[in-house]
């Protein structure tokens, strides 16, 4: 491997020799529109719309398949270029339905963008548009081929990547069109990738159809929740209500991928399934309360029973949660720490992306707070849980009082919470989790914690304060600091903390 030396557009670039005029471009912040070419699918170099000139060369080349050679001198924008670039966009278009206004993918589709930068001003094609129908792919994609670019990255994706094939091209020129193979048809763990990959509203995740409109939605960075993998994430926002996940590159981890599961984990943390409400017990029930009273009424609880409380952290708190919530607990003097034991799924054990330990921040949780035992093996009669807890969590019979400082109160455990105090959501709170391999990555706070929620670490310098308790802490940099500490290796990824931003401004 050397490096050699190109021109492009007259500024002088170092790319390595196996790169291609398309990678070295890129690498250099320079755009060349494309759709077939993805840089985790091999090359096939069919949409024609990333041609270029190369001084010395006759023809227009693709720069997504020309290697690069020392000396070089590439065009991307010259009069022959935007012609050939207008011509391939105008054959798109000729059979395109246009239906922009009705499209799942309009505010964030390549080929809207393209046809805008690129394209003609007007269609000269007056006869009948062919029309495929629509149609479903799988149990969890519809399929509209009129929209389809046939970049094939779809088919290659099921082919190369997931060796499961499923889709295929059928058909030839105008009427080709993609399908999928009748005999084993489009179903699996990591099948709604092909949304993502695709550049335009040809396949669309049916969960996402019709959801909201991209240009009104906020985007924030974050990481899939639902196993220790720890899938970077793009979390987009309606308001205040999470919507849809995408994957965020991130080529230690997930590169561009994510599994189905982490595709829809948006849903166990929608409002219609959290308890936004402070709560607390009075008269043998649990009634909603004014949440300053709430928390001073917690607050005089935990005064005259300090002594009889065991503290319990779930494996979806983050890693500043966890010490924060360590270290006030050591301040008061509690010794007791247990866990919830994340769900383990067997099958899950080798598979691609998917890992069996079904929690975030396990790892992260032991590092912490090694010594925590089970929530089963708990021996005090009052226990105080933090974080987000499963539907189906128990706790042994022994314990009487329950302080649940949680997103939702499972049906199992509802006579014994005492005070429930409804905690931040995902996308509402910063903080890290370690992944199953020791990896350090952050969330982002995309917006205010909803209704009476309260970010946890906030929650705790309330109840120091209250309490007379001092803390090595005062705030959520402090405990990131902290992290360091157990986490040497952690870097805090500041771009992750940039102002939440809109799809459609890009
Ligand atoms: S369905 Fe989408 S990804 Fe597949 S070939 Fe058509 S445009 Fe490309
Ligand atoms: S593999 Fe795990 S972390 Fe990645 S998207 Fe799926 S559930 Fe989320
Ligand atoms: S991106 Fe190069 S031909 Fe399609």
């Amino acid at each position: 491997m050397s490096r050699v030396k190109i021109k492009i557009d007259g500024r002088e670039i170092e790319a390595e020799d196996w790169m291609t005029i398309m990678q070295a471009a890129q690498s250099a912040g320079i755009e060349i529109p494309h759709f077939c070419y993805h840089p985790a699918l091999k090359v096939v170099a069919t949409c024609r719309l990333c041609v270029v000139k190369i001084e010395g060369v006759p023809k227009l080349q693709t720069s997504c398949s020309t290697k690069v050679s020392d000396g070089m001198v590439v065009w991307t924008d010259t009069e022959e270029v935007r012609r050939a670039r207008a011509d391939a966009l105008e054959f798109l278009l000729i059979n395109h339905p246009l239906d922009c206004p009705q499209c799942e993918k309009a505010g964030e589709c390549t080929l809207q963008d393209y046809v805008f930068k690129y394209g003609k001003p007007q269609s000269r094609f007056k006869e009948k548009k062919r029309d495929f129908g629509k149609r479903d792919i799988s149990s969890k994609i519809k399929i509209r081929p009129n929209r389809c670019v046939l970049c094939t990255r779809c088919v290659r994706y099921a082919q190369d990547l997931l060796k499961t094939g499923g889709l295929c091209v059928v058909e030839r020129g105008g009427k080709a069109n993609i399908t999928v193979y009748p005999e084993n048809g489009f179903e699996g763990d990591y099948t709604l990738n092909v949304t993502t990959l695709c550049p335009v509203g040809a396949l669309i995740a049916k969960d996402w159809a019709y959801r909201a409109r991209p240009v009104y939605l906020k985007v924030a960075g974050s990481v899939c929740p639902l196993c220790s993998m720890g899938c970077n994430v793009f979390l987009d926002l309606k308001g205040i209500e999470p919507v849809r996940v995408r994957p965020r590159k991130n080529l230690k981890v997930n590169y561009y991928w994510l599994c189905d599961y982490g595709y829809l984990s948006y849903k166990s943390f929608a409002l219609s399934e959290r308890e936004i409400h402070a709560l607390e017990r009075k008269n043998f029930s649990l009634v909603r309360g004014i949440q300053e009273k709430v928390i001073q009424n917690l607050c005089d609880f935990i005064k005259n029973h300090s002594k009889e409380i065991g503290v319990c952290v779930s494996p979806f708190l983050t890693n500043e949660e966890i010490i924060a919530i360590k270290e006030f607990g050591s301040s008061m003097g509690i010794n007791s720490f247990y866990f919830i034991p994340p769900e383990y799924v067997k099958e899950h054990e080798n598979a691609w992306l998917l890992k069996a330990e079904k929690a975030p921040n396990m790892n992260g949780l032991r590092k912490i707070l090694p010594s925590a035992k089970e929530i089963s093996s708990a021996e005090e009669k009052i226990i105080a849980i933090f974080g987000w807890i499963m539907k189906d969590t128990s706790i042994p019979s022994r314990v009487e009082k329950i302080i649940l400082v949680s997103n939702r109160i499972p049906e199992n455990l509802k006579e014994k919470v005492e005070f429930f105090i409804p905690e931040a959501g995902w996308a509402e709170k910063f903080g890290s989790w370690t992944n199953f391999e020791g990896r350090v990555q952050w969330l982002t706070n995309a917006i205010e914690p909803v209704g009476e929620s309260v970010r946890i670490i906030d929650f705790i310098l309330f109840l120091s304060k209250a309490l007379k308790v001092s803390l090595k802490f005062s705030s959520t940099e402090d405990l990131v600091k902290m992290v360091k500490e157990y986490f040497p290796e952690a870097e805090v990824e500041r771009e992750i903390r940039d102002p939440v931003r809109k799809i459609g401004v890009r």
